[in-house]
């Protein structure tokens, strides 16, 4: 069988990870898919960048030339933002390719369109690393739930900022000391103002709740209000009422069906809560449906190989796709319901 050839869009703290995966896992990931995967190229902003374990030869600053040339089976872009990765993931639909992203920024704004366009070409748009780092939610939601009804998604899907509550909660670290340690550590966006200020847990919201509730809502359509202005004194008043603080993410379905709530703030968590117990970058959801009633998915929620771990499950499944000739589930049926930032507010559970 004739290798499936991947271009590698961004070798950062993802990139890396993946490319790191899939040389040291070629053997497994051949045996899972059925036939081998060739890393045909890395495309980087900074090519003198020495890059452990990869063959100079791959790298490229030109991503445009190498998602066009060379016959490329699936394109995994881990560079981020809305340009150039928007281009270049329709792009690769144009040239013949399948796409797993870890975008979230980009699917939050222009899912509905790269899903239109990937069905059209008869491609396959994976983006589980996109939401909660390494915890299965995508296809759990888009696929082992197909059958029941969601009513509510909620938790926390940002690493960054439970790392610095979690930091100025357990240590009484400042909040930049905490900030500057999560994003050496690769849990931050390339702004951290995508953290702090809730506009990642927000894209997630996005993403989240369309899926669950088969519409469509964007990055605007979610409530935001970020952690920054968290301060020790409120960590002190949480502490006396038994609580701890939390960034939440909450999708609703209204009781009657007819619409959605997607929103994200500083939530006052009991200490008893499960939530509560969620330390440093790790994430942990809620799905509430009518017949499965509640599951929680907990795991870690940023990082390079965690996130690296989600996308090589994508990047297994859409091989195996190619192969057979099939498409995933894509994301046409919908109806568009209204949405609305406030649902019932809580700033308590
Ligand atoms: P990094 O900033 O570490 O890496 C970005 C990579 O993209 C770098 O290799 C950079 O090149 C490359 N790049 C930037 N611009 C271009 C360009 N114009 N052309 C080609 N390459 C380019 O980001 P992360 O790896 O942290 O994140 C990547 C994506 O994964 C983002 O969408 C992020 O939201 C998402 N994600 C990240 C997680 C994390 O924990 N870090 C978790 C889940 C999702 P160079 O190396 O030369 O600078
Ligand atoms: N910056 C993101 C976070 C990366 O901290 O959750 C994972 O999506």
């Amino acid at each position: 069988t004739r290798p499936l050839k991947v271009a590698l869009l961004g070798c950062g703290v993802v990139g890396s990870e993946v490319a790191r995966i899939m040389t040291t896992h070629a053997d497994d990931l051949a045996a899972r898919i059925g036939a081998p995967v060739e890393l045909a190229g890395v495309a980087v902003r900074r090519p003198s960048k020495v890059r452990e374990g990869i063959d100079p030869a791959l790298v490229t600053t030109d991503a445009t030339a190498l998602v066009k040339g060379g016959d490329i089976d699936v394109v995994v872009e881990v560079i981020g933002g809305i340009e150039p990765a928007r281009t270049l993931i329709t792009t690769a639909f144009e040239h013949g390719a399948s796409v797993v992203s870890a975008n979230k920024a980009l699917l939050a704004q222009d899912g509905a369109a790269l899903h239109a366009l990937a069905e059209e070409q008869g491609r396959d748009l994976y983006y589980e690393a996109a939401v909660a780092g390494a915890i299965p939610l995508i296809r759990p939601l888009r696929e082992s739930l197909a059958g029941d009804k969601v009513n509510r998604v909620l938790g926390i899907v940002n690493g960054t900022t439970n790392f610095i509550l979690d930091k100025m909660d357990s240590t009484g670290a400042g909040y930049q000391e905490a900030l500057d340690e999560a994003t050496a550590l690769g849990y931050a966006e390339a702004d951290p103002t995508a953290d702090v200020e809730g506009f990642d847990a927000a894209a997630k919201a996005a993403i989240l709740a369309g899926i669950a509730f088969h519409t469509r809502v964007r990055l605007d359509d979610v409530y935001r209000e970020g952690m920054t202005e968290v301060t020790a004194a409120d960590f002190a008043s949480a502490k006396r009422m038994g609580c701890t603080i939390k960034l939440l993410a909450i999708c609703e379905r209204a009781a009657d069906g007819g619409s959605v709530t997607a929103r994200v703030h500083p939530a006052m968590i009991p200490l008893s809560h499960p939530l509560a117990s969620v330390r440093g970058a790790y994430n942990a959801v809620f799905v509430e449906s009518d017949a499965a009633g509640q599951l929680m998915f907990y795991g870690p929620g940023a990082g390079g190989a965690p996130t690296a771990s989600a996308v090589l499950g994508d990047l297994v499944a859409v091989c195996r796709n190619k192969l057979s000739g099939a498409t995933g589930p894509g994301d046409s049926a919908y109806t568009q319901l209204p949405v609305s930032s406030m649902g019932e507010v809580v700033t308590r559970y």
